[in-house]
């Protein structure tokens, strides 16, 4: 079937999942062999961020240039959508000068408005809701790890925000058992809920608000800041809400001893995470920050159909 967007994980299958790290897995092999095709010589990639970005801007750009293609960057401010012109006549105009799309924004609806207007296909670059390329390199970094994601337990402690939500989806999609440890009042909101209900139906989310319980023989324990980007004014209060659930030495200690901490970066030290850890030998972050470049590139050839 075509993939004509990438916009949630809600709206991928099983299938698609697996056919797209396959991809990437060739594609990291190939790269790592010093084999680099220009598959997608003459194409060109939009970027359209209206919030800071290193990994996800970079990776994005270094994934189109290895594969022979261009990419053109533009800042939110620049393009004021829904301000300068309205997000329609937008994604019509942008339709004609790229061949794919990749959106960083505040809500979904932006970028479900951006998919119901653009010609091209249209990429979640992250919302507030949602980081589907983030989760997707993820679920590439435990499979290498692990050689397999299926039957593996994966905790998120932190935020159940848009890297959680995304991850959940990624995780269940390639059956492992994900759980979410927050403190009350951080969990998923109902409407996620009832979108994963109906999505895995019968597949329980599982909420845990004791750090050590939930991580109790974890394979994998994952991390976030406690205020994503747009939350800065919650960060006092997030701050003393979370601070039990700092990942620290003590708390990997009830994960197994094969567990692997990820996180998706950029990390306050010292917050949702101490150094010692983040530094430590458990740790797969940069190869999992290393992982976006190769799973965008299986994403952009599987979009533009290479
Ligand atoms: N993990 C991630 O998306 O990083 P950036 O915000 O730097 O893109
Ligand atoms: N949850 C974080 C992720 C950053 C990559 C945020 O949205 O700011």
């Amino acid at each position: 079937m075509k993939l004509c967007h990438f916009t949630d994980l809600f709206d991928l299958s099983s299938h698609d999942a697996r056919n797209l790290l396959a991809r990437a897995v060739a594609l990291k092999a190939e790269d790592r062999a010093g084999h680099r095709t220009a598959i997608l010589q003459g194409r060109t990639l939009g970027l359209l961020f209206e919030k800071p970005s290193l990994r996800t801007r970079v990776s994005f750009e270094a994934a189109i240039a290895r594969l022979g293609g261009s990419a053109i960057f533009l800042r939110g401010k620049d393009v004021g959508l829904g301000v300068r012109e309205s997000t329609a006549d937008f994604a019509r105009v942008i339709s004609q000068y790229v061949d794919v799309l990749a959106v960083r924004t505040f809500s979904q609806r932006t970028i479900d408005e951006l998919a119901r207007h653009a010609s091209v296909p249209i990429v979640n670059a992250l919302s507030d809701t949602a980081h589907p390329c983030q989760a997707m390199a993820d679920v590439l970094t435990i499979h290498e790890e692990f050689g397999r994601v299926e039957g593996l337990k994966v905790v998120f402690v932190g935020d159940g925000n848009n890297v959680a939500r995304s991850l959940a989806l990624a995780t269940t999609l390639l059956g492992a058992k994900f759980v979410l440890a927050s403190p009350r009042g951080y969990e998923f909101p109902g409407d996620f809920q009832l979108g994963f209900a109906e999505r895995f139906l019968g597949v329980p989310l599982v909420f845990e608000h004791d750090p050590a319980r939930a991580v109790d023989a974890a394979d994998v324990v994952y991390t976030d800041v406690w205020a994503s980007m747009g939350q800065e004014h919650e960060a006092e209060d997030r701050r003393r809400s979370f601070a039990p659930f700092q990942v620290d030495a003590a708390l990997m200690k009830h994960a197994k001893p094969s567990a692997i901490l990820l996180h998706c970066l950029p990390a306050r030290r010292g917050e949702e995470v101490v150094s010692d850890v983040l530094d430590g030998p458990q740790s797969r972050v940069i190869p999992q920050a290393a992982n976006r470049l190769h799973f965008q590139k299986a994403l952009l050839c599987r979009l533009l159909g290479v």
